[in-house]
């Protein structure tokens, strides 16, 4: 791995930016609503993250436009912020991440907008749960495989399916690094999870095929990703320390 672990100030940076990223996250639950806009939305998330004194991550990042990622229904991940507005039944997964000080804390949620099917009810809780099946098989010393094991196996057993090509990431003073992050594996394969090391675990859950089609973001170098069965898809996103004796969610309010 390229990144060295974090000294303990480099920790307390990292557990800063990540619990303000959180507080960012919680923040927008009540806003999120039937009848707004992704819009509004980004722009709420830009001002509340300026408010705690940081940046938003992905605003100018690689071109990308918006100062979050608002994945609504079939989108898999990346949907830019534009005037849709957010009807009844809908499910968006709010992606958000903070630089503070150096370090980036990445994090996103599922939203539910008003009265939802039940297989929105059920994606949304399979891709959250399967996010904690990956987050605790992380051991010092144990593998990406672990974590992808885990996530695959979880999600399979209720029927659904894991995005293969896209997944967590190293994160640090780098927004995107290695490792990555798999949400399918074998134990034991894979990059080693170092003590003191930060990353992502954010798998993307599919109600039906977890085929992916991949679109452009203009002006960008980023894409955004639908199924490609147009079934619904959800993720949740934690961003993680490794430790000495197991790991700690940094993203937490
Ligand atoms: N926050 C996203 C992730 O979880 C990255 C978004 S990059 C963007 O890795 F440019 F598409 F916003
Ligand atoms: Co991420
Ligand atoms: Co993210």
């Amino acid at each position: 791995m390229s990144n060295k672990p974090l000294s303990l100030d480099e920790q307390k940076k990292m557990r800063l930016v990540c619990k303000l990223a959180a507080q960012t996250r919680e923040y927008i639950v009540p806003y999120v609503k039937e009848g707004v806009t992704l819009l509004e939305i980004d722009k709420m998330i830009y001002d509340h993250t300026k408010t705690l004194g940081c940046e938003p991550a992905t605003l100018g990042y690689r071109g990308y436009p918006a100062s979050c990622c608002t994945s609504v229904n079939e989108i898999v991940c990346h949907g830019v912020p534009d005037s849709y507005v957010l009807k009844n039944g809908d499910i968006v997964n709010i992606d958000i991440t903070h630089k503070l000080d150096g370090f980036f804390g990445d994090t996103s949620a599922m939203f539910m907008i008003g009265d939802v099917s039940a297989d929105a009810k059920k994606i949304v809780d399979i891709a959250q749960r399967a996010m904690m099946a990956g987050i605790e098989a992380i051991t010092p010393y144990g593998t990406t495989g672990d974590i992808g094991f885990e996530i695959n196996k979880f999600a399979t057993r209720s029927g659904c399916s894991t995005v293969k090509e896209i997944g967590g990431h190293g994160i640090g003073r780098i927004f995107h690094t290695d490792p990555f992050i798999p949400s399918f594996g074998k134990k034991g394969k894979g990059d080693k999870l170092i003590p003191f090391h930060c990353f992502t675990v954010e798998p993307m859950v599919n109600l039906g095929t977890d085929q992916i089609e991949e679109f452009p973001i203009p002006g960008s170098s980023h894409h955004f990703y639908k199924t490609k069965d147009k079934k619904l898809s959800a993720q949740f996103e934690h961003t993680i320390l490794v430790t000495d004796k197991g790991y700690e969610i940094l993203t937490v309010p």
